[in-house]
């Protein structure tokens, strides 16, 4: 019997393990014993249903499932990360078990469903996952674009003048289909049987058909087992095709005990599904996600460059694999709470996507959110999917056709989405949209279908997140420098940002970085000062002369990589000229949080040097002006002749000043001197001298070559892992990654003397291994 007494489970866990000996046989909350993934508020809304859990009680034991259930971003990431101790093999089990009759349906169609990569264990799976990359990595990749645009585009032409379409029947569940044949190499069959067979396929192991259902279902999975036979054993007759499918029949010519003919098998039926529905419902997620988002929607029209973000956040915030399942191997802890060996985990994805302790605001839709790319949509480590990038690719397309060919079309009011009961795939049956097709742009300018966004293939780096903004003030500090104030066109609040922090801004055809200086309290607008300078190489010069009062422009950032030490028990802010801009808006954040500082401001005349006012007034006698043509110079080595323990000094100016600081602060400790870089010394690779070397990869379980004339972030890259990375040459800290072991050869300029000492992380795109290899936490 079941005790539902309702006391706290935050402190300790309700169940007694020593008496875990049936489910049933222990106590369980009340809201762990009525969890019900197949009806109810979960089918509705996976994560808003187990906001419960993840507040109080983040793994708990679900006697209906008779699984473990684990809802944290960090318990559902630290499990995938071990697919030793949490087993992959009842990944595609049925989680309903099969009745007798169901069970003689299948044999009849000698149904054999068994492993194939995303269920097998190791040692097996490695050599196996390995053996079949090569057709999904980005260059493969790329070879698909044009397929799957001219899918697209014939599909959209079927019903682009109709007025109304159900966007899954007609496009976004044929779409995938039949680029996940043309992946794997199958011929196109009838597609409509195959639809079948597919959702068969996913009641049947994530679903609870009721017993009467059951042996239809087991009908629909025999004949897909009996059609992948078929379709198996002629590509053998000649494996010479295109697709992944042909591809692993040449692999098995060369490694039979790695490419097993039970694989194949299995993998033919297995792979339609994990190409397939898993798109079909991540695409249909996303429309529907984006189109009950009108603002969001018309943004993208607007400005097709935020699709691959808006794509990551879609998949993060409505993916399409709300669970995936694993089978404990030996006694451990979950989030502190014990779990025997032989435990079935559900480790809910969608929950772990809404955690708001990994994701700030967690349940709002925000395209531009830097982090959205952490989801676990994919799964993560040595299983994560290796389809990932192909299914970016086709929504992606998908929605920049729709966005360019559609941008007037809306949601039939008052639908109701209904989803197919199961634990695991998640996508609306049907997205009913209308729109006036005498309105369709197209009619107006046929020009627009020729127009193309090139798809980057691969995790959207956070560079490319842009916002429109319009000059709302423009004012003169001095003769030369131009205090711009920006506001967000569309009136939408501003990203926080931290002192120190830079915005990107598209300087006609250049892109330039400018110091944030205004008031960080203020969401409604970012403040930059820009000198006009004589040498400029074309940023500051457009800026001072083609801005006015309601330009827009476009922008990317805040970003910072030029972080103030917050545990600094003083700081020295040391400003060349306008390398003020950063250093009045650290001084401000110190003065807030009552930190000891000073300020050290040299130019060449007072008339030539900002924020001087200002200075004055918010930071009175902290401040000392060096204005040159008076004869005050800054002298940098008597500033600087006694070396201070527990002082910062933060700096920003011309480069030659720089140099100077540095020299004048040499014998200060290592890491007491910060300064701000907008360009990097690097220089391009020269692999007469370099050297190859190895990356192991620890979670992923690989290890990827280096080539001497090739970046670690590049080889990641090809290698299908997802990296980030932002500036390319070592001055921004996007590309960092955890070192386990290995000697670094440290280039960039992010990391201070003992970070780089203490070899616990790098930069991907610019440093190197000393030796032969370095093992890496990703
Ligand atoms: C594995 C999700 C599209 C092929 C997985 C896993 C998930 C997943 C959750 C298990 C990860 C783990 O255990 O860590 C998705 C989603 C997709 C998608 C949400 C679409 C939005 C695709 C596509 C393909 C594909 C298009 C093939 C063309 C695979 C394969 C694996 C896999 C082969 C097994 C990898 C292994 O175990 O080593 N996918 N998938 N997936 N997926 Fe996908
Ligand atoms: Fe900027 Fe590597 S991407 S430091």
């Amino acid at each position: 019997t079941l005790e539902t007494s309702g006391a706290s489970t935050q402190d300790r866990c309700p169940i007694d393990h020593s008496a875990f000996t049936s489910p049933g046989g222990c106590p369980v909350s009340p809201r762990a014993a009525a969890f019900d993934p197949f009806t109810g508020p979960y089918q509705t809304d996976p994560a808003a249903s187990l906001r419960w859990s993840r507040d109080e009680e983040p793994v708990f034991y679900s006697p209906e499932l008779d699984y473990w259930v684990v809802t944290r971003y960090e318990d559902v990431k630290a499990v995938f990360r071990d697919n030793e101790l949490f087993s992959p093999a009842i990944a595609l089990d049925k989680i309903t078990p099969t009745s007798d009759e169901a069970s003689s349906v299948l044999a009849q169609y000698d149904y054999a469903m068994s492993r194939t990569l995303v269920n097998e264990d190791e040692p097996a799976h490695m050599p196996r996952r390995r053996a079949l990359m090569e057709p999904f990595t980005p260059a493969a990749l790329a070879h698909h674009e044009p397929m799957v645009r001219r899918l697209t585009r014939e599909y959209v032409d079927r019903f682009v003048d109709s007025g109304h379409v159900d966007l899954v029947d007609e496009m976004l569940w044929e779409v995938p289909l039949t680029v996940a044949l043309h992946f794997l190499g199958v011929p196109e069959e009838d597609m409509d049987t195959l639809r079948e067979y597919s959702i068969a396929h996913t009641v049947n192991t994530w679903g609870r058909p009721a017993p009467e259902q059951q042996v239809a279902v087991a009908e629909a999975v025999g004949k897909f087992w009996q059609f992948a036979g078929t379709v198996l054993d002629k590509m053998r007759k000649d494996p010479s095709g295109h697709g992944w499918m042909p591809f692993g029949i040449r692999v098995q010519q060369e490694q039979p005990d790695v490419v097993t003919d039970s694989y194949l098998h299995s993998m033919m039926m297995a792979g339609i599904v994990a190409a397939h529905e898993t798109t079909a419902n991540a695409s249909a997620n996303a429309l529907r996600l984006l189109l009950e988002h009108r603002d969001v929607w018309e943004e993208i029209c607007d400005d097709p460059g935020l699709i691959p973000n808006a794509v990551e956040e879609c998949l993060r915030h409505s993916g399409s694999v709300a669970a995936w399942r694993r089978l404990v191997t030996a006694d451990t802890t979950i989030g502190g709470i014990e779990i025997p060996a032989g435990a079935k985990l559900l480790i809910v994805n969608s929950s772990a996507n809404h955690d708001e302790r990994h994701f700030d605001q967690a349940d709002d839709f925000d395209i531009r959110r830097d982090n959205a790319g952490d989801h676990l949509t994919f799964g993560y480590g040595s299983h994560q999917c290796m389809g990932k990038n192909l299914a970016r690719m086709e929504i992606q397309i998908f929605l920049e056709e729709l966005t360019k060919r559609l941008p007037h079309m809306e949601l039939v009011p008052d639908q109701e989405f209904t989803y197919l009961p199961n634990t695991s795939f998640r996508g609306p049956d049907h997205v009913l949209v209308r729109w006036d097709p005498a309105r369709n742009p197209e009619r107006a300018d046929p020009g627009l279908l020729s127009l193309r966004q090139p798809v980057k293939i691969g995790e959207p780096s956070k560079n490319t997140i842009a916002r429109t903004m319009t000059v709302s003030e423009l004012e003169h500090l001095t003769d030369d420098v131009l205090l711009v104030t920006l506001r967000d066109t569309s009136g939408r609040p501003l990203p926080k940002w931290s002192a120190g922090s830079h915005i990107d801004i598209d300087c006609g055809a250049v892109s330039r970085q400018y110091s944030l200086c205004g008031d960080r309290s203020d969401r409604t607008a970012l403040q930059i000062a820009v000198l006009h300078e004589s040498n400029s190489r074309g940023g500051s010069r457009w800026v001072h002369t083609e801005l006015a009062v309601g330009t827009t422009l476009r922008m990317r950032g805040p970003r910072n990589h030029f972080k103030l030490d917050p545990d600094a028990q003083r700081y020295v802010f040391v400003a060349g000229g306008i390398g003020i801009t950063p250093v009045i808006a650290m001084a401000d954040e110190v003065k807030a949080t009552g930190g000891d500082y000073e300020i050290h401001y040299a130019g060449r005349s007072r008339t030539s040097m900002a924020f001087l006012d200002r200075l004055a007034r918010d930071h009175g006698d902290r401040v000392r002006i060096y204005p040159s043509d008076k004869g005050t110079r800054m002298d940098l080595a008597n500033l600087f002749a006694t070396a201070e323990e527990g002082t910062q000094v933060y700096s920003c100016g011309p480069e030659r000043f720089l140099t100077a600081l540095s020299d004048a602060t040499a014998h200060w400790p290592d890491d007491a001197l910060h300064v701000e870089h907008f360009s990097s010394t690097l220089e391009a690779l020269d692999p007469s001298k370099e050297h190859a070397f190895e990356v192991v990869l620890k979670d992923s379980g690989i290890t990827v070559p280096v080539a001497a004339d090739q970046t670690v972030l590049h080889a990641l890259r090809a290698a299908n892992i997802d990296a980030q990375s932002d500036c390319e040459e070592g001055i921004c800290g996007a590309c960092e990654v955890p070192v386990l072991d290995g000697a670094v050869d440290h280039r960039d300029l992010v990391l201070t003397k003992t970070e780089r000492i203490a070899g616990k992380t790098m930069m991907t795109c610019c440093s190197r291994a000393c030796g032969s290899t370095l093992t890496l936490q990703l």
